[in-house]
């Protein structure tokens, strides 16, 4: 240390300690400022938040506090144009910016971090930054959602065949089918807004576990942030990564959502299916095969699912076990937290843009719908409506479709001559008869479709209000 205060370039914050400066292989494999310098700008707006609050308590007179507020909008203004220059020594974002607003502001610089360590700092820092960019995904799900909104809106009374087991089982509203995804991103977004109520709390003032002898307001320092309220317990506030994990789950999950979009999409596209048609902007080429169109946007919505999974898991596995309070470990929580949230956010806006310009094909999806054995559970519907019991009625209609199968004659001809169907039966097995006739509540059909709309309209209003409240 200097006579200045000042800490000569190229030393560790603990340099005090030791004997003898970190060894080339320490600093290589224990360095994060390659991934945390994306936490720059909250670790200024921490620094800020911390002098202003020891300035309050009398812990930095108002000149020292203006002489440190002038260094941080130095070394942010650097970051931003560039300029700024990171050392061997930086080991992390916390390190640089205190080293360099020590070089600019001298002495008052060495006293930015009084009463706080590193420990709070960083969870500060993890917190203010998952709260953007949890709003971030927010706005990307709520942007995916308009769009098949929107395409749900357009599709009118298409409709194509419902699945289970993948086998057709009974025609659906193309607008239903779409809004069905609606609803899962839709519970993607109240996951994000319900882990954002627990990310918000400020852990600034826990020092490095056990708080500080300086009258330091942790009150104040989560006010100052925005942050709803200041930490409980020093020990949990450091050694808590809880939102982490809670982060990851929501984008793995919101993720899974894609993946299984990505896999319709894949199948919809294919010439088997036929249903779907990607504009060439959201499709690749293969380099041998020049027929070749491949939907690579869901295919990688799909497997990068994997990829996000990993990412929970594996902060599960490096959480469960630490003991209290801040350990090391803690620093492998934003490799993946980055890696997750960076990545669902781009195949959300890949996808919305996918959706936005793909191709309905809507002939295609009537053709496979309209096969009259689609229509079997509303012949037995129609027995039942005559008094028959369900099971009984299931097993006439069975009958007949095997007697189609096996003999060859259409089921339109068994219908008609069958006494306790008839020809009045056969408006069943007219082409959209079977959609227009799903009318319960949150059913396929027109009819119920008409509320969901609206529904979902209404859930985006909310949505929207609620990213420009916050
Ligand atoms: N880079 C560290 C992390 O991400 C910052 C905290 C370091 N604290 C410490 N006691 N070494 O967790």
């Amino acid at each position: 240390m200097t006579h200045d205060g000042k800490a000569p370039q190229g030393l560790t914050l603990w340099h005090g300690r030791f004997g003898e400066g970190p060894a080339e292989e320490l600093v290589a494999f224990t360095a994060s400022l390659h991934f945390d310098q994306r936490l720059a700008r909250h670790d200024l707006a921490g620094s800020r938040a911390h002098v202003t609050m020891l300035a309050h308590q009398g812990l930095l007179t108002d000149e020292e506090r203006a002489v440190i507020i002038t260094a941080l909008d130095r070394v942010e203004s650097e970051l931003a144009d560039g300029t700024f220059v990171f050392l061997e020594s930086d080991e992390d974002i916390h390190t640089a910016i205190e080293r360099r607003v020590t070089e600019i502001a001298g002495s008052s610089g060495a006293k930015l971090h009084t009463g706080r360590s590193r420990n709070d700092q960083v969870a500060t820092d993890l917190r203010l930054w998952l709260k953007d960019a949890a709003r971030d995904q927010i706005g990307r799900i709520t942007a995916l959602q308009e769009v098949l909104v929107r395409r749900a809106e357009e599709a009118g009374d298409a409709y194509l065949p419902g699945y289970t087991h993948l086998q057709r089982a009974q025609p659906v509203l193309l607008a239903h089918h779409l809004l069905a995804h609606v609803w899962a991103l839709a519970r993607d977004v109240d996951r994000w807004s319900d882990c954002l109520t627990r990310a918000d709390v400020s852990p600034l003032g826990a020092g490095a576990l056990a708080g500080s002898s300086l009258p330091i307001d942790p009150v104040l320092s989560a006010q100052l942030l925005g942050f709803a309220r200041p930490f409980d317990n020093s020990l949990d506030a450091v050694g808590d990564r809880d939102f982490v994990a809670e982060a990851l789950f929501c984008a793995a999950l919101c993720q899974v959502h894609l993946s299984r979009m990505g896999e319709e999409i894949v199948l919809w596209t294919t010439e088997e299916f036929g249903f779907l048609h990607l504009a060439d902007a959201y499709a690749t080429g293969s380099s041998m095969l020049p027929q070749k169109k491949n939907p690579d946007i869901a295919e990688l919505a799909r497997g990068k699912a994997g990829r996000l999974i990993g990412d929970l898991a594996g902060l599960l596995a490096t959480l469960k076990g630490l003991p209290l309070a801040y350990n090391r470990d803690l620093q492998e929580d934003k490799e993946p937290l980055f890696d997750a949230l960076d990545t669902c956010a781009l195949t959300l806006s890949a996808l919305a843009g996918l959706f936005d310009t793909a191709t309905f094909r809507m002939e295609r999806m009537a053709v496979a719908a309209d096969s009259p054995e689609n229509a079997a559970t509303d012949l037995a519907e129609w027995l039942v409506r005559a008094g028959m019991p369900f099971r009984d009625a299931h097993a006439v209609v069975g009958n007949l479709v095997r007697q189609s199968v096996e003999r060859g004659v259409t089921l339109d001809e068994l219908v008609a001559t069958d006494p306790r169907l008839g020809p009045d039966a056969l408006v069943l097995l007219e082409p959209g008869a079977a959609v227009r006739r799903r009318s319960s509540r949150g059913g396929a059909g027109p009819e119920p479709l008409v509320s969901q709309l609206a529904a979902a309209r209404a859930r985006l209003t909310a949505q929207h209000v609620m990213l420009v409240g916050s």
